[in-house]
Formats: structure tokens, C-alpha cells, sequence
């Protein structure tokens, strides 16, 4: 059933407990802007206080994940006195205060905020021809949405350095390895088996689940005061001539 909330970029649905935001703007491989980041932070937030919501599912389109925040609204931001514009400020939160188990289903390209968001959700399915990868230091950035303190969590130090400040991207089968992700299938068949993983979460008593994974996550201070550290030097990072210069850089290059 289709959600209030939903946007032509960002097609919420609701069916037997599941809740399926969906990226939605496949002409710029589901590059985020400030009103998508607003409509998926109002998505988590309901999610969280409804409670026929028993699990959220982030899904992009065939080939692309999400290719991460807008670059041309990352120019913007740059030249602007906010700064770090406040739908991500309030989007990073929201994914991790979130208390419904989260399922991601990847395919394609999933660039920054497309793979740190991962560390946030519980179970990872991803096509064999996703790659995830998080160019922040070539963009004269950090990483964000706690993938500093997440992502050494998940992955060890020297794969998380690898993917956070090299910039190396990851395959499917080397993101499984490495513990972000749990399955990797066939590029058609990415939607089908995070719902069936969706459904045996939701099929299972809500209580004991919402507990269970509050003990394994944790209390989220850690993770909030992560975000805020994060946001500080990032936005530093945006003033930067590099970071500038590496946003005009994309758009000028020849194809
Ligand atoms: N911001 C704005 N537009 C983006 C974008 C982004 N993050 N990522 C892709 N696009 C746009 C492209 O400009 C292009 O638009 P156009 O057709 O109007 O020229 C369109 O999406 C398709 O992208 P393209 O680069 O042609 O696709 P590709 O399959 O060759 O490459 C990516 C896909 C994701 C690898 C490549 O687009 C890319 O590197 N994007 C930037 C990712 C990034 O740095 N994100 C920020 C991380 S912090």
C-alpha cells in the first residue's frame, strides 16, 4: 500500500508489516538531495512510532543502490553559510535511533552515504554486480553517518581503511567477506530475497526482536555523538578548495 510520505523519488510502500523505502531517481543512479534525505528521515522517524511497521527495507533501482548525496547540492552546501544542510543533519539520526530492524537490497552502485548507511542496517543482501565505495578523501571529505566508528566495527581497521580514507571500492563478494554484507544473489533477484529476509524478521515476535537488537546495537549515544564529531569536520571539509574543486571536477569531466 502506498505511503502518504512517498515522492516520485522516493516510493514509500507498506504491505504485512513491511516498510519499503525505495530510491527512486534512477537518471542520476539515485544521487540523494535534500528533499529525498527529508522524506526518508520522515519515513524512519514514523516507522519507528508505528507500530505496524515491524521492519523497514531500503531498496534503490536496477543498477544503482544510491550514488550517494547530490554532488551538485554538495557545491551548494559549500557555498553556502549552513553548510552541511540540515535534511542530512537530520537523516543520520534518524538511521541510527531508528529501532526497527533494517534490511538493505542492493544492486548496482551504492557510492557514500549509499554504502555507510549499510552499517546502520541489520541485514545486507546485495547483487553480485553491486559495488560499494566511498571516495570521500578524493573528494577532500571524511566519512559520515558513523562509518568512522562503525565501519572498523564491522569490517576490522585495515578493510575499513581501505574502503573510508582509500577509497578503494569493494565488490559483493569481498563486502561479504568482509562482514557488511550476508547475501549476495543474482541482480534480479536482490528485491525478492531481502523481502523474504524482511518477512522471517517481521514473522518473528516484535518484542523479543525490538530487544534483541537494541542488546547487539547498543545504546545509540556513541553513534549520535559520532555523527555530531562527523558533521563538525565534515562541514569544514565542504568549505574546502578541494573539496570544491573536486565537485566541479565531476561535472566537467568528458564522458
Ligand atoms: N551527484 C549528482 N549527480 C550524479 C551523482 C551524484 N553523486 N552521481 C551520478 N550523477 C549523475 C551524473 O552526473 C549523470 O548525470 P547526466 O546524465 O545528467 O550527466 C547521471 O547521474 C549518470 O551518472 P554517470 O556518471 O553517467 O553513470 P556511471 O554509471 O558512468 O557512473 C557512478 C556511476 C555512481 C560511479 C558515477 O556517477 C559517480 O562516480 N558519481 C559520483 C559519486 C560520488 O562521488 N558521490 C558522493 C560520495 S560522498
Amino acid at each position: 500500500m502506498a505511503n502518504p510520505l512517498s515522492t516520485d523519488h522516493i516510493l514509500i510502500t507498506d504491505e504485512a508489516g513491511i516498510r519499503t523505502i525505495r530510491m527512486n531517481r534512477p537518471d542520476k543512479k539515485n544521487a540523494l538531495t535534500q528533499a529525498m534525505y527529508d522524506t526518508m528521515a520522515a519515513a524512519l522517524d514514523d516507522a519507528g512510532r508505528n507500530d505496524a511497521v515491524r521492519v523497514v527495507v531500503f531498496a534503490g533501482v536496477p543498477g544503482a543502490f544510491s550514488a550517494g548525496n547530490d554532488l551538485q547540492d554538495f557545491l551548494t552546501m559549500a557555498l553556502s553559510p549552513e553548510n552541511l544542510a540540515r535534511p542530512v543533519r537530520d537523516f543520520l539520526p534518524a538511521l541510527a535511533i531508528c529501532p526497527k530492524p533494517m534490511v538493505a537490497a542492493v544492486s548496482g552502485v551504492a557510492v557514500g552515504i549509499g554504502t555507510t548507511m549499510l552499517f546502520h542496517c541489520d541485514h545486507v543482501v546485495a547483487s553480485s554486480d553491486a559495488t560499494f565505495s566511498t571516495p570521500f578523501a578524493s573528494l577532500g571529505l571524511l566519512p559520515e553517518a558513523a562509518s568512522s566508528l562503525l565501519g572498523p566495527r564491522v569490517m576490522g581497521h585495515a578493510r575499513a581503511f581501505e574502503l573510508l580514507v582509500m577509497g578503494r571500492p569493494c565488490s559483493a563478494a569481498q563486502a561479504k567477506e568482509a562482514g557488511l554484507v550476508n547475501a549476495v544473489v543474482a541482480p534480479g533477484d536482490v528485491d525478492a530475497v531481502a523481502m523474504k529476509a524482511a518477512r522471517d524478521i517481521a514473522a518473528l515476535p516484535t518484542g523479543a526482536v525490538t530487544i534483541a537488537r537494541k542488546l547487539l546495537r547498543g545504546e545509540p549515544d556513541e553513534v549520535l555523538a559520532r555523527i555530531d564529531k562527523e558533521n563538525v569536520l565534515f562541514a569544514e571539509r565542504l568549505r574546502s578548495s578541494e573539496a570544491r574543486q573536486a565537485f566541479e571536477a565531476f561535472f566537467s569531466r568528458k564522458k
